[in-house]
């Protein structure tokens, strides 16, 4: 009999391990895996003038993308965006101030400015990211699959109502309880913003697609459900889930989310992303089997030496236990100062423990 696990190769790791099916090895792509740390992003992106240039011009977005891919046998290619080009579409005004992040010119503040607001249309104002979907898709020629994302609703509202980085969120959780139902039609503009969003990086060629929700964890517990899960289950929802008769798989992650693992599997999804605060082996206890999960290495494990790292990320694949629906990934993205050459070791290790005999 063939081992259905010996079928499975870079092209197609990713995708059967997020449908939970046999893989060889999990599959091993990084957050973050195209961007500083890398010295040809920082050539290119000078090259570009900035982040954002570099961001609109499929030319350049596809030579990002592919960068990581090449450098490494990654198993999946990340499409080179930022979350925050839906609300800039939307018309806020987006900048990235050197040393300080994202800056909006016109961030929203209350109702008035809710109703404003339209759902751009991902191939009219939005036009440079399927054009980059689609030259990547054919630069990769079925190397690796490529995957499309989006932030989530509550984590572009984030922005949108601070108008930047926060540590607090006193703006938008201040619209939250003085007048939940602006944040609330808010949250329904964002979630059909980014359901045609996705939609349209999917038709473009996206493999897989993955919503960002990197402050769904800021929230209260009983306004988590209401203000970041429902609105990502409508995406979900909304979603073209296969394409060419091939299944898009979804994954949903919430930084922070681990008490709500349950719950974010009720949006559908077909795999949960997991950050290092969170142990692989009691999320998989509290999700049942009926997602696959991706994570979830701590980051930092990046600056540790060599030994060391491998032992983490020993310990992430033992933590997981083996078996179907494994994705390995780090539990946030990679620095911008991080050795390159970790990256090269954090994803050899992977490779070495998955080909180890066993015992
Ligand atoms: O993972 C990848 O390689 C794909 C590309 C990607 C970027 N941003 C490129 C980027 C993805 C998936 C994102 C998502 C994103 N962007 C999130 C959600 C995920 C997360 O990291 O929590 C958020 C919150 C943003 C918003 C954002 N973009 C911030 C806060 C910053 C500034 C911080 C920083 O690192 O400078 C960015 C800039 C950004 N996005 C860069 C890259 C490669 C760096 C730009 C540069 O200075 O060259």
């Amino acid at each position: 009999m063939t081992d259905p696990g010996a079928v499975s190769d870079r092209s197609n790791r990713l995708l059967r391990a997020l449908m939970r099916l046999p893989v060889d090895m999990p599959p091993v792509w990084l957050m973050r895996q195209a961007g500083r740390y890398l010295p040809e992003y920082r050539a290119l992106r000078a090259a570009a003038g900035s982040f954002l240039a570099m961001c609109q011009t499929p030319e350049l977005a596809c030579e990002v993308t592919l960068q990581p891919v090449r450098r490494f046998p990654l198993d999946a290619a990340i499409l080179l965006s930022d979350i925050l080009t839906v609300p800039d579409a939307m018309g806020l005004g987006l900048t990235f101030v050197e040393g300080e992040g994202p800056r909006f010119e016109r961030p929203i503040r209350d109702r008035h400015d809710v109703a404003r607001l339209h759902v751009p249309d991902p191939f009219a104002e939005l036009r440079y990211v399927p054009d980059t979907v689609r030259r990547v898709r054919r630069e990769l020629g079925g190397l690796c699959p490529l995957i499309g994302f989006s932030g989530s609703p509550w984590t572009l509202a984030t922005y949108m109502v601070e108008g930047q980085g926060s540590d607090d969120f006193r703006r938008v959780k201040g619209l939250l309880f003085s007048d939940p139902a602006a944040l609330t039609s808010l949250l329904a503009i964002l979630s059909d913003a980014v359901t045609a969003y996705l939609n349209a990086q999917i038709e473009a060629g996206a493999q897989a697609v993955m919503i960002f929700d990197t402050w769904g964890g800021t929230l209260a517990a009983h306004h988590f459900l209401r203000y970041s899960r429902d609105p990502m289950a409508a995406v979900v929802e909304g979603l073209n889930r296969r394409r060419d008769g091939v299944p898009v798989p979804v994954v949903v992650f919430t930084k922070g989310g681990g008490a709500w693992l349950p719950a974010l599997a009720e949006t559908g999804c077909d795999a949960l992303g997991i950050d290092w605060m969170t142990a692989l082996a009691s999320a998989r206890e509290a999700t049942g089997g009926r997602v696959a999960l991706q994570g979830n290495l701590d980051p930092m494990a990046l600056y540790a030496p060599p030994e060391r790292l491998k032992a983490e990320v020993e310990a992430v694949l033992a933590d997981f236990g083996g078996g179907a629906g494994h994705v390995f990934n780090l539990g946030h993205g990679v620095r911008p100062d991080v050795d390159p050459e970790q990256v090269g070791l954090c994803i050899d290790t992977v490779h070495a423990v998955s080909r180890r005999p066993l015992p």
